[in-house]
């Protein structure tokens, strides 16, 4: 079956990466079409706005967009491309997975745990939910919903359930902010009955910071509310060696983005040596969510294989002497086998 999906290639670096991406594609026959779209700093400069509606428009009629890092020009009034595009499409489920390589600056071999971070609600809400009086007192707000908790843990279910995964660990501070956390945990509670062959585990949000660092290998899917997914999700990529090879996607029930979690790397976009791994990494999860799995294992394996066997065609970052091209290369002839 052949699906059809919006592709970003995105700012500074993005449009290397997104290249040696779309080689490794092509070299496994997904049976992908690619519709590509304008945003970021190219669709400002063509016309005038960060994101057209016609791109947006392109992204609700595949359902499925593929994208590069984009660059948020500072002040002026711009509001992040990434929060737009969340807000427009409901897209309430960040998910983060950490994996470890070889060649990584990692303090553990074999993690392979998932993020699932309410995106839509929490302590991030839109502008105007937040109160200040004279300037001497602040209050922020948090904010959770059944519906909201509904779908977020319902969707880290169902994902343990389609990956054969034997474990939710519902993340909270329930003994502190008892309404709004103490609802989310309620709820995790309740839809964790629905899967009785899954293992459900509770943990307050600090101790699972430590639990993470001291033992990493007890989680399998972390599913939380929006703040404390933003803070776990970054600890799960600082566990597995960094942002260098962390993925993520934002899912809603229309539509799904698919990227690399850094960004666009002004400092070394044009010299061709920008890792393509977190990208591709991306690309494996969105052939995951195409139904496609065994397709993303052979993206996660050849980037496995390539690390551990080719040195000499890995991007410096991860200790090579290779570049952009030749990574997409040596990820295309092992895919191609
Ligand atoms: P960054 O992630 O672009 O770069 C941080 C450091 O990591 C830099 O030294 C960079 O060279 C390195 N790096 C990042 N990706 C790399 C790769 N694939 N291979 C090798 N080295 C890599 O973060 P920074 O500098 O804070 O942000 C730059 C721009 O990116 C900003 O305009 C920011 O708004 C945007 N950004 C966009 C994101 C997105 O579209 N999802 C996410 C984060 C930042
Ligand atoms: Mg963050």
């Amino acid at each position: 079956m052949s699906h059809s999906i919006a592709v970003i290639k995105g700012d500074g670096i993005g449009p290397e990466i997104m290249d040696a991406t779309l080689r490794v594609l092509d070299a496994l026959d997904c049976g992908l079409e690619y519709e590509f779209i304008d945003a970021g700093l190219g669709a400002l400069e063509k016309h005038g706005t960060l994101i057209p509606q016609a791109s947006l428009d392109a992204i609700e009629k595949h359902g499925i967009a593929l994208k590069g890092p984009l660059t948020t020009p500072i002040g002026k009034g711009f509001s992040s491309i990434n929060v737009q595009l969340r807000r427009h499409f409901d897209l309430y489920a960040n998910v983060r997975p950490a994996i470890s390589f070889p060649g990584t600056r990692s303090r553990y071999d074999d993690i392979d745990m998932i993020t699932v971070r309410e995106n839509t609600e929490g302590a991030y809400l839109a502008d105007g939910q937040e109160y200040t009086d004279d300037g001497n007192t602040a209050l922020s707000v948090i904010k959770v919903t059944r519906k909201g908790s509904e779908r977020i843990v319902r969707y880290a279910f169902e994902l343990a359930r389609s990956q054969g995964r034997k474990k939710v660990t519902a993340v909270h501070k329930a003994n502190i902010i008892k309404t709004s956390s103490g609802l989310f945990l309620d709820i995790a509670r309740e839809i964790a009955e629905e899967y009785p062959e899954i293992e459900f585990q509770e943990m307050i949000v600090d101790n699972a910071c430590m639990q993470l660092v001291m033992n990493p290998h007890q989680f399998d899917v972390v599913v939380t509310t929006n703040l404390f997914g933003d803070i776990l999700s970054d600890l799960c990529a600082g566990l597995v060696g960094g942002l260098g090879l962390a993925p993520g996607a934002n899912i809603g029930e229309k539509a799904a983005i698919f990227e690399a979690v850094h960004g666009s790397a002004p400092d070394i976009a044009g010299k061709k040596i920008a890792n393509p791994c977190a990208l591709l990494l991306a690309a494996a999860q969105m052939l995951d969510h195409l139904g496609m799995p065994e397709k993303g294992t052979a993206i996660r394996q050849g980037i496995r294989t390539v690390l551990e066997t080719r040195s000499d065609m890995v991007t410096p970052d991860m200790g090579g002497t290779g570049n952009t091209d030749s990574f997409a290369e040596a990820l295309v002839e092992y895919v191609g086998r």
